[in-house]
């Protein structure tokens, strides 16, 4: 970040110039990507161990959810797809169901994360092994979970890719894989064991093992991403018409059918989903729910559904699919998405080097009325009460009177090269936004007027701070 006008700044501008002054502007952060060769891949498959966990913990509306992703369609493209009408002709389309952000790899990031960490780009990425995701919430209750990758060349593989042997096309890719992009999970060879292809999910069918939650990715030519949304719902009914019609899948199931986001990104990022499974009572398959949801719904519905702990991210907020709230009593919001795009990133720990790592909010509670998981709490407290301190802001802001938090905005804004800005400044509860915990920061209030490319929150502008200082 460079800062070049701190002389207006008084203290608080010395504090963020002192950090990193000579640095260029928006460093993204690096990790050193996995691209092992075919011969070393072929090697390791041959050692590889994969679980095959199942479980039988009681859920108030549901066994088990499968999270089904498909990719970049439009919401009306996708609802005119003959394969996908007919899916949704079995259960519920949820109308109102939004992408986070563009590209795809920060939303599949953010759907077990419950945050984006202002990724906008589909690098190889690896949040640090402090940043919990769903399976440390799930491993509470012993909640057995899976992903299923097709054509992940074993389990557990952690590379950026894993194209068509013979064409080279895109096949299997790390950045559809949620939970690969967690150290918290690739660096444990256990749950790493979890996290196999389609072969072992037909195994695992077949042995009655399938887990309670699990995570599906076709391959980049199956889920649209590479082909058309005709492939992608062929493929789509192709893989689940036998399902629905399997009673062990069926059993007391939610399949939840969604895509990472919408393919013109000048428009409103609602994407078609639909929720199918034997949890879905007879009256209601056909119907559609106008909810506002979102990827962290997925977040808000297991706890719900299982009465988990939370993340304290934006999974603590997300409105709850109406099925498991009404089993649960709980109440979801309306969201007014008037001006609501979702299609630009916020200015965060992923996009700048001098932005920390956003603490989680340690006391909040999720929808089904619990707090955070503990061992969060116990790593995040202070990083916590560090970020939140409205003191230190405070205190610098109000002695330099000439400054407000829109002039901050737009300094570290312009320093940024950014073509507009955006900021989410004008509310009094400045406190409550001030860590990750508030969706309105990147996803619920985003985008008044429509048109930034960045938006500067007061949550990166403190963990700016706190970034700058401690660095
Ligand atoms: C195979 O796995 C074992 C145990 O995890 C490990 O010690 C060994 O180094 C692995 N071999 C190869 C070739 O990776
Ligand atoms: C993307 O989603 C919006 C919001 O639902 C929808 O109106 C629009 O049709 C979709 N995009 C396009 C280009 O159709
Ligand atoms: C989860 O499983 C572990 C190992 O099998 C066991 O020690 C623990 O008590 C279980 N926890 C719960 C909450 O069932
Ligand atoms: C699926 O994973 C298994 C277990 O690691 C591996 O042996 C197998 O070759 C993989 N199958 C495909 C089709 O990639
Ligand atoms: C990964 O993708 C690159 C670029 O397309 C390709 O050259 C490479 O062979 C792929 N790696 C594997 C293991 O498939
Ligand atoms: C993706 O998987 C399908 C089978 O489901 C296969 O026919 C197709 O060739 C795969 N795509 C690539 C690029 O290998
Ligand atoms: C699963 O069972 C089906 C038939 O019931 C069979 O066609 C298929 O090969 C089996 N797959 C695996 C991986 O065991
Ligand atoms: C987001 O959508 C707005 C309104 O259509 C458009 O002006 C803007 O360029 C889009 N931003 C990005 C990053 O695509
Ligand atoms: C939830 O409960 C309401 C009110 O009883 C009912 O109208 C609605 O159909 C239920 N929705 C689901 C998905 O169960
Ligand atoms: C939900 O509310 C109803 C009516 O007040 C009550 O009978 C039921 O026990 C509640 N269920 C849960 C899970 O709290
Ligand atoms: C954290 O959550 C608590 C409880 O919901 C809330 O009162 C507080 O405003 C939140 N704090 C921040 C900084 O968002
Ligand atoms: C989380 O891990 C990152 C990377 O190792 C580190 O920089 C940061 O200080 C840690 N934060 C906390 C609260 O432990």
């Amino acid at each position: 970040m460079k800062i070049t006008n701190c002389a207006s700044f008084g203290a608080l501008a010395l504090s963020l110039a002192s950090a990193d002054a000579a640095s260029s502007s928006y460093n993204a952060r690096t990790f050193s990507s996995v691209s092992p060769s075919a011969s070393d891949i072929a090697k390791q498959a041959s050692n590889a161990t994969t679980n095959h966990r199942t479980s039988n913990v009681q859920g108030a509306a549901a066994r088990a959810l499968t999270i089904i992703w498909l990719e970049n369609t439009d919401y009306q493209k996708a609802a005119l797809d003959e394969n996908l009408m007919w899916l949704a002709a079995q259960g519920i389309t949820l109308d109102n169901y939004w992408a986070l952000t563009h590209p795809s790899e920060p939303n599949y990031l953010a759907s077990v994360g419950g945050d984006y960490f202002a990724l906008d780009d589909d690098r190889f990425i690896s949040m640090p092994a402090n940043v919990s995701t769903v399976v440390d919430l799930l491993d509470t209750k012993n909640i057995s979970w899976a992903e299923y990758q097709e054509h992940l060349p074993y389990s557990g593989f952690n590379g950026f890719n894993y194209s068509n042997q013979e064409t080279f096309a895109n096949d299997y890719v790390r950045k559809h894989n949620p939970l690969a992009l967690y150290d918290s999970v690739n660096t444990n060879p256990d749950r790493s064991a979890n996290i196999k292809n389609f072969t072992m999910f037909y195994n695992d069918l077949n042995s009655s093992s399938l887990p309670q939650y699990s995570i599906i990715t076709p391959n980049m030519t199956n889920d649209a991403h590479d082909t058309t949304i005709k492939v992608a719902g062929q493929w789509a009914r192709n893989f689940l018409e036998p399902l629905l019609s399997n009673e062990y899948f069926m059993n007391d199931s939610l399949v939840l059918l969604t895509f990472d986001e919408n393919e013109t990104y000048s428009v409103k990022n609602k994407v078609f989903t639909i929720l199918l499974g034997g949890a879905i009572p007879e009256h209601l398959r056909g119907t559609s729910d106008s909810t506002y949801y979102d990827h962290y719904s997925q977040l808000s519905s297991v706890e719900a559904n299982w009465n988990l702990p939370s993340l304290g991210r934006h999974d603590v907020d997300a409105n709850v699919f109406q099925i498991i709230a009404n089993a649960t009593n709980i109440t979801n919001q309306e969201v007014d998405t008037t001006y609501k795009i979702n299609n630009a990133t916020y200015v965060g720990y992923l996009l700048d080097t001098d932005i920390a790592l956003p603490a989680p909010n340690v006391t909040a509670i999720n929808k089904n009325g619990k707090g955070v998981l503990k061992d969060i709490v116990s790593v995040w407290s202070s990083e916590y009460s560090a970020q939140s301190s409205a003191t230190y802001f405070t205190s610098t802001t109000t002695t330099q009177s000439s400054v407000s938090l829109t002039d901050l905005a737009t300094l570290v804004t312009a320093n940024a090269n950014a073509s507009s800005i955006q900021t989410s400044t004008a509310s009094g509860s400045h406190g409550n936004s001030s860590t990750s915990a508030s969706k309105g920061n990147s996803s619920t209030s985003v985008s008044h007027g429509g048109a930034g490319a960045v938006e500067i929150t007061w949550t990166s502008l403190v963990a700016l701070m706190i970034g700058s200082i401690f660095a």
